[in-house]
């Protein structure tokens, strides 16, 4: 046991410092600035100016490609709140970061407000002024009253947040769900095919039914899931309310059509549909039998149809990769990579702390022998999985982190910074328990014969440990909202 428990410390150690080392290297070839939300830069007249006379346009400059999705999202009004924009603003063809609205000729001195509701290229709507002025004189306040500015769900409250989380759960579950079978389940059920053939037999079929029950529930939930998020992305960008947004069909068929972030979810959608296909035509293969019968059940199914599913998630967590923050980011497909690879990592890590915690609390029940062999065999092969999984999670977190942020100080002065130190503050007792599960895992292996009060000790470890990841996912849900401390 104590060998065991010094190999470990070593390999976590050797991780602690390759995870250094890649961070260093990723800040290094980043360049310093980068842009990861939507923000005006500068704007013509200039904010706060104070013009001699009336100009023809106002042009606003942001430091990313930015959409106009509603007419009624740009204006320029005067102090009383009456238009002085004629027609409706635009995104000039020349320049896609852009938006430019003509004015009324003639205006009289006093203080105009240009108002603007953009979707900016990372999804995230941006609202704000800009105030010049017309004449000498102080200006007067900004005319906000009228504007959708501040209306709809924000990016950072309860409905982006729960909608972010509930995706990311699903589809790190089906992830998680497939990795499981994979790289735990199968290989434990050969470790242990000696032993009690009643029990492996019994093991086949509750692994498959969970297998599939999981894989329908989460399937349908991501589908769900994914429409959540249009529903309150689409009220987000039409400044509406959630619920009146629901049934704004009209809006979120426009949301849908003309927005970067409805061509996704789209693609999404249709991703799903294919993955529950293949589902379906996997599901028919393991069950159907010849006349009526139920075919034998195996440990996985076939890897054909299994790598198929593998690359349908894939391309979908890619997708949801790549419409965030690090697709605005310096050197993006970089940067899409590692928040690819961070998000794969997570998922296959807490899928496997749910499917262990199941398995030894449900195996049992479904074996006639209890399948204890089989239970340490399934925490053995997990162990191995889980360590590599969150070596490369914190491995490719620091990167994307560095990524973001521009100074060491943004992690305590900016929120986005905060919420990165509350996910790494919450992986010490992740660390702790995962360790104290791993000696117990080694010890039922060297003593040979696991007991049944050891294995309810690492389920229960198991279930805190999912606990504390399934908190971090709801800091990262927050996180992609936050606006990054390069900024
Ligand atoms: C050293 C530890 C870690 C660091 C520094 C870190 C940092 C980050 C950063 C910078 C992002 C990108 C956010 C953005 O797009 O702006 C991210 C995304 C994410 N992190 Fe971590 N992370 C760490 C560990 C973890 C762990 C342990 C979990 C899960 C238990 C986790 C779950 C996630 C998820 C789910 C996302 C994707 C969010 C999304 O795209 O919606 N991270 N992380």
């Amino acid at each position: 046991m104590r060998r065991h428990a010094g190999g470990a410390t070593i390999l976590c150690i050797r991780l602690f410092v390759l995870t250094v080392v890649l961070a260093a290297i990723g800040a290094s070839i980043l360049p310093a600035d980068a842009a990861a939300h939507a923000v005006l830069i500068d704007s013509s007249p200039a904010a706060e100016a104070r013009l001699p006379e009336s100009p023809a346009s106002v042009r606003l400059r942001f430091n990313e490609p930015i959409q106009l999705v509603q007419a009624a999202d740009l204006d320029v009004v005067d102090g009383d709140g009456t238009p002085a924009s004629i027609g409706v603003g635009a995104v000039p063809p020349d320049d896609a970061t852009a938006l430019a609205i003509a004015l009324r000729p003639g205006l009289p001195p006093g203080t105009y407000t240009a108002r603007f509701r953009v979707l900016g290229a990372d999804s995230h709507v941006i609202t704000g002024v800009m105030r010049f002025g017309i004449g000498p004189g102080a200006l007067s306040e900004p005319v906000l009253a009228g504007t959708s500015a501040g209306s709809g769900p924000g990016a950072t409250g309860f409905f982006a947040v729960s909608a972010r989380f509930a995706e990311l759960v699903m589809l790190g579950g089906l992830v998680g769900l497939l990795a499981f079978r994979w790289l735990v389940w199968r290989p434990a059920l050969l470790d242990v095919a000696s032993e009690s053939h009643a029990d492996h037999v019994h093991a086949l079929a509750w692994g498959r039914d969970v297998f599939w029950v999981g894989f329908g529930v989460l399937a349908l939930g991501a589908m769900l899931a994914e429409g959540y998020l249009l529903v309150v992305q689409s009220a987000s960008v039409l400044g509406t309310s959630v619920m009146s947004a629901v049934g704004d069909i009209d809006g979120i068929g426009e949301v849908l059509a003309d927005t970067r972030f409805g061509t996704l979810i789209q693609t999404r959608a249709i991703l799903l549909f294919l993955l529950f296909a293949v589902g379906s035509w996997q599901f028919l293969a393991e069950y159907g039998g010849r006349n009526g019968g139920s075919r034998e059940p195996t440990a996985a199914g076939k890897p054909l149809p299994a790598l198929l599913m593998a690359a349908l998630l894939g391309t979908i967590l890619w997708q949801v990769s790549a419409q965030g923050h690090a697709s605005q980011a310096p050197l993006p497909l970089l940067q899409t990579g590692l928040h690819f690879a961070h998000m794969v990592a997570v998922a296959v890590w807490i899928g496997g702390l749910a499917l262990v915690g199941l398995t030894l609390w449900q195996l049992p029940r479904a074996v006639p022998n209890g399948g204890r062999e089989l239970g340490t065999a399934v925490l053995a092969h997990l162990s191995r999985v889980a360590l590599l999984a969150v070596g490369v999670a914190v491995a490719t977190g620091i990167a994307r982190a560095s990524g973001q942020l521009s100074d060491p100080a943004d992690l305590w002065e900016t929120a986005y910074g905060r919420s990165i130190v509350i996910k790494i503050a919450l992986l010490s007792p992740i660390a702790f328990l995962a360790l104290r599960n791993r000696r117990l895992v080694t010890s039922l292996r060297v003593l040979g014969r696991p007991n049944a009060a050891a294995l309810v000790m690492v389920r229960r470890g198991a279930g805190a440990e999912l606990a504390i990841s399934l908190a971090i996912v709801v800091v990262a849900s927050l996180l992609t909202a936050q606006v990054p401390g390069r900024l």
